[in-house]
């Protein structure tokens, strides 16, 4: 039975992953490793957590002993490395936290992984899984292809650039067998409400204000994150090893176009006056070094493996607000941070 690691699984993308992967193949024994902090939530895969081929390990990717220990006890196949540090506001305020999580954890795995597989990398692989905010920024015109130079704007991205040099040059020194995504922005079910369109949701609801940095005329591309969680599963059974895939959903969106939609599907779904969430829209002061424009060329993942996205973003959408709509328990738990408790009632 091979035994995939998947770190980060209790967040927003890596639990899509996680449940993927368990429902999907039966054969894997999938093992999840979440330190759960503040992003890491279990609740977001109970409904998998009884499955016979998954398990499920509280450990934090910054201590290496425990990481190298975890290695030489399971003898993993192969690696999905999702856990990071990933609010780019949070980095502007705590940049370490992001170098210790993104940079020195994702090391840590890569160390560990090496010493255990060091005699023999036949079927092993570590799947590194990165954002299009290495690349930088984009003026009006133009698309990040795998071959766009790095060029990192914020803590966020600078960590996580350097990661994916680390697994880059892990490939090259050692011959350590690897991959990496690059994905653009995505959003769906269970991602935490400090993001742009699961905290609007939940200010909507609330009828608080929706905070827009600057003039609101940034760009990025948004991804359903059920369509993220296939690529990866595509890229790591049939992409090529040493390759980078660019993942997006060639749907740009200006942040105040988004959010203009976002109300209005809210002022229906909620039955709510015409205009009447649009009101609550506020500008406020920019973030520093706030990134112009995103967007992804996903060509590659398309011509050579076949990706495209299942769902237009109006659909997935809808199918978000519903979601946090139908899953007030979630959101509370969340806001209230009755959620970090769960794992006590569960595994102590
Ligand atoms: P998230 O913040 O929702 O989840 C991160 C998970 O990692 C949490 O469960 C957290 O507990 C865990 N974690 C954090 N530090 C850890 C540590 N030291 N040890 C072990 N676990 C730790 O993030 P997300 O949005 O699901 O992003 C997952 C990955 O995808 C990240 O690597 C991120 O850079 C990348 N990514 C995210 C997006 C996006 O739009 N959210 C887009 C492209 C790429
Ligand atoms: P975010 O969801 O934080 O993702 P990222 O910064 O990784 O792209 O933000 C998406 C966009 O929305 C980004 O241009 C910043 C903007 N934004 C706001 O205008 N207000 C907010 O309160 C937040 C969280 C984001």
């Amino acid at each position: 039975m091979k035994k995939i690691l998947i770190t980060g699984g209790a967040g927003f993308i890596g639990s899509h992953v996680v449940r993927l992967f368990v429902k999907k193949y039966p054969q894997y024994q999938i093992f999840n490793l979440d330190a759960l902090t503040y992003a890491g939530n279990l609740e977001n895969i109970v409904d998998i957590e009884k499955e016979s081929n998954y398990t499920f390990i509280k450990a934090d990717i910054n201590d290496a002993e425990e990481i190298n220990q975890l290695f030489t006890t399971y003898k993993f196949d192969k690696v999905i490395h999702l856990a990071a540090e990933s609010h780019v506001d949070r980095s502007i305020t705590d940049p370490l936290a992001f170098v210790r999580t993104n940079v020195i954890g994702t090391v840590n795995l890569l160390n560990a992984a090496k010493d255990c597989w060091k005699d023999d990398f036949t079927d092993k692989l570590f799947y590194h899984v990165s954002t299009d905010e290495v690349y930088g920024t984009l003026g009006e015109t133009g698309l990040f292809t795998e071959t766009t130079s790095y060029d990192p704007n914020s803590p966020y991205s600078a960590s996580k650039a350097s990661s994916d040099h680390f697994v880059r040059a892990y490939g090259e020194t050692y011959q350590l067998p690897y991959m990496i995504s690059n994905c653009s922005n995505n959003y769906g079910p269970n991602q935490f409400p400090e993001k742009l369109i699961p905290l609007f949701i939940h200010n909507i609801v609330q009828g608080k204000s929706l905070p827009v940095y600057g003039d609101g005329k940034y760009t990025r591309d948004w991804l359903y994150v059920v369509d993220h969680a296939v690529a990866i599963d595509l890229a790591f059974h049939q992409g090529k090893i040493g390759e980078t895939y660019n993942i997006g959903g060639f749907n740009e969106w200006q942040n105040i176009d988004l959010i203009k939609l976002l109300c209005e599907q809210m002022d229906k779904k909620l039955n709510r006056e015409p205009g009447s969430s649009a009101k609550l829209i506020t500008y406020i002061k920019d973030r520093p070094g706030h990134d112009k424009r995103y967007a992804i060329d996903a060509t590659k993942i398309n011509k050579k493996l076949g990706w495209k996205p299942s769902v237009t973003f109006e659909q997935g959408l809808s199918k978000t607000i519903d979601w946090y709509l139908e899953n007030e328990t979630w959101l509370n738990n969340v806001t209230t941070g009755a959620y970090q408790k769960y794992y006590d009632k569960q595994y102590l």
